[in-house]
């Protein structure tokens, strides 16, 4: 079951709060209708791209992104896809507004309202934040989740699937390898619900006992605390930051060690399927979960998934507030 807040009667998307629960056709549908603004895939890596791409489909329609975390690729390709659907885009500047003077979320929600906002894109380190704004939205007003505490990053997990949909598009042969912080993960959690709607034939997550949650296996995943038994015959593997942040005490003897036993060297890349395909959100540490040589090496496909969060973000907002929606 998907959130009830999250579609309208008839399974259109109402609003963004997480992956869980929606079906396998709107999800497909999201993907393909983000094909349209991602630009033809090139004969090896990439995509010619949607640059200069500009589409009327907003226009008139406000945006507003709040993001009470730090972000660089997600609020900024949320940005990028509402201007190029000629929404106006505005981004409340948390640090300098009255948030920072005690104003509550409801209250700052309900003064955006007042200006005629038709969507905003929120990320709060609180889970949950989004799902409180969407039960407090105005009833023409829609909510994109942009990473709720550990909960849910759900444009990352469709952003992630597109990105291997274009490589892999055999989902049901696919072993899928996510390493590192899955504790602290909201986008472990939402790519394991998306790769579980997708069909995805094994889903294993891979990391020291202390980063991963007891009981996960109750997602439909495997659990790895041995990087070569994690990656073996793995065809993505997804790699995530230590989570220093939401860190509270040690879990960890250090990153060093962290890194010898978990990171993506490239000898151990070597050791893996020759066509794997190498993923992480972002940001990356290099020398931690990842080698440098490995983040922008032939198998990476970091910098192909930040590009595809423009389409993928296009998509979503079309669907929702351009009359586009797709019943599932
Ligand atoms: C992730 C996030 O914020 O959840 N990054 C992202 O959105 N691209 C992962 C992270 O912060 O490590």
């Amino acid at each position: 079951m998907t959130h009830p807040l999250q579609l309208t009667p008839d399974g259109r998307l109402r609003h963004l709060l997480t992956v869980e629960g929606l079906s396998r056709p709107l999800l497909t549908d999201i993907l393909d209708q983000a094909e349209r603004y991602a630009g033809q895939p090139s004969s090896n890596r990439g995509s010619s791209g949607s640059r200069g791409l500009k589409v009327p489909l907003l226009h008139g329609k406000t945006v507003v992104n709040l993001f009470f975390e730090a972000s660089t690729r997600t609020r900024m390709t949320f940005e990028l896809a509402a201007k190029r659907l000629s929404a106006d885009v505005l981004n409340l500047q948390i640090a300098a507004s009255s948030t920072s003077k005690g104003e509550t979320l409801l209250d700052t929600l309900k003064t955006m309202e007042a200006m005629q906002v038709d969507m905003f894109v929120i990320r709060h380190e609180a889970s949950g934040a989004a799902h409180f704004f969407a039960q407090h939205a105005a009833p023409e007003v829609a909510i994109l989740n942009a990473g709720d505490g550990r909960h849910a990053h759900p444009t990352q997990a469709l952003l992630d699937m597109f990105t291997i949909r274009r490589h892999r598009p055999d989902f049901e042969n696919l072993t899928v390898a996510i390493v590192g912080d899955i504790l602290h993960s909201r986008v472990a959690r939402s790519d394991i619900h998306a790769l579980r709607i997708l069909g995805a034939k094994e889903i294993r997550v891979v990391g020291p006992r202390t980063l991963i949650p007891a009981g996960i296996e109750a997602m439909g995943v495997t659990v790895h605390n041995d990087i070569d038994s994690g990656l073996a015959d793995a065809d993505v593997v997804i790699l995530l930051r230590l989570q220093k942040e939401r860190m509270v005490g040690a879990f960890l003897p250090s990153t060093g060690e962290f890194h010898r036993d978990f990171g993506l060297t490239k000898a151990r890349l070597e050791t893996l399927k020759p066509d794997v395909l190498v993923m992480h959100p972002g940001p990356i540490n290099r020398g931690v979960e990842i080698e440098g040589d490995v983040a922008y090496g032939e198998r990476s496909l970091i910098l192909e998934q930040v590009e595809h969060g423009i389409a993928v973000r296009m998509a979503v907002m079309g669907m929702i507030l351009g009359d586009e929606g797709a019943a599932a």
